[in-house]
């Protein structure tokens, strides 16, 4: 009983290190990215060269036997050709309040959240043609994943991060969901998140009746299983886009 007590007394909820606060030997932290039940994420720098990375810190209770974010490494690992995921690079385990918590490094990507990114248009919305662009980009970036028998499995706006540069939009993906085996449907999931994602670039529910009908055909009213009908995977649905005839936008 007495040590359950001090097991939850001592339970790290939040790190929330100040910028310039050292972690480990190697880095130091410039800004606080984001958080959620796993962990934080970080802005860091490396001390002995100043480059920059993202560090994600697991609550040493959410990821007890570092199963997690050994998981989470592996699958980065396995996807390190795929251009729409960030790089990883090693991972080190700190001390934070006599605690051991596991820092995994990876490559700082300086794009912005989609959701915020969206928020910066008019009515909140993207015009047709550059949500189709964001579209085209994910489907192109989960196909290679999806190619390597993998699966995201948390794909929203939050998780997508994008850095326009001229007429490109530079994607990525992160926060990849341990949802187990590979398997179809997790990669058709992932297929019915993205569309999703367009349905939100485009305003949702409030804004879908006047949508031009080649837009529709993709959000196929939301629902999942028409969406799986007419694509059945996100090549099928990066063909669409690279096909629809454009007569149906004007
Ligand atoms: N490598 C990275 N480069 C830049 N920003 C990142 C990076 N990884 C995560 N972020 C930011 O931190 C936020 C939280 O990270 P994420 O891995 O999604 O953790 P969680 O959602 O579990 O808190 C993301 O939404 C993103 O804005
Ligand atoms: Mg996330």
């Amino acid at each position: 009983m007495t040590a359950k007590k001090i097991k939850t007394a001592s339970r790290i909820e939040s790190f929330n290190f100040p910028p310039g606060r050292k972690v480990g030997k190697r880095y130091v932290i410039e800004s606080c990215l984001g958080r959620g039940t796993e962990g934080e994420v970080y802005q860091l720098h490396e001390i002995e060269t100043r480059i920059k990375r993202a560090g994600k810190f697991y609550y040493p209770h959410r990821d007890p036997k570092q199963k997690i974010s050994t998981r989470h490494a592996r699958k980065l690992n396995t996807l390190r050709y795929c251009p729409i995921v960030l790089q990883y690079h090693h991972s080190e385990i700190i001390t934070v309040r006599r605690q051991k918590v596991v820092a995994m490094i990876s490559e700082l990507c300086e794009g912005e959240p989609l959701e915020h990114w969206i928020g910066r248009y008019p009515g909140g919305r993207l015009p047709f043609y550059t949500a189709l662009h964001v579209l085209y980009n994910l489907m192109r970036g989960l196909e290679a994943i999806h190619m390597m028998g993998e699966y995201h499995a948390d794909v929203h706006s939050q998780n997508i991060l994008i850095q326009p540069c001229g007429v490109r939009f530079n994607l990525k993906l992160v926060d990849f969901y341990d949802w187990g085996r590979p398997a179809l449907y997790k990669q058709r999931q992932d297929l019915c998140d993205a569309v999703a994602v367009f349905y939100e670039c485009l305003g949702g529910r409030a804004c879908y009746a006047k949508l031009p009908i080649p837009i529709k055909h993709i959000c196929a009213g939301m629902r999942r299983d028409l969406i799986i009908k007419r694509f059945g995977n996100v090549t099928g649905l990066r063909r669409y886009l690279e096909t629809f005839d454009w007569a149906g936008m004007l």
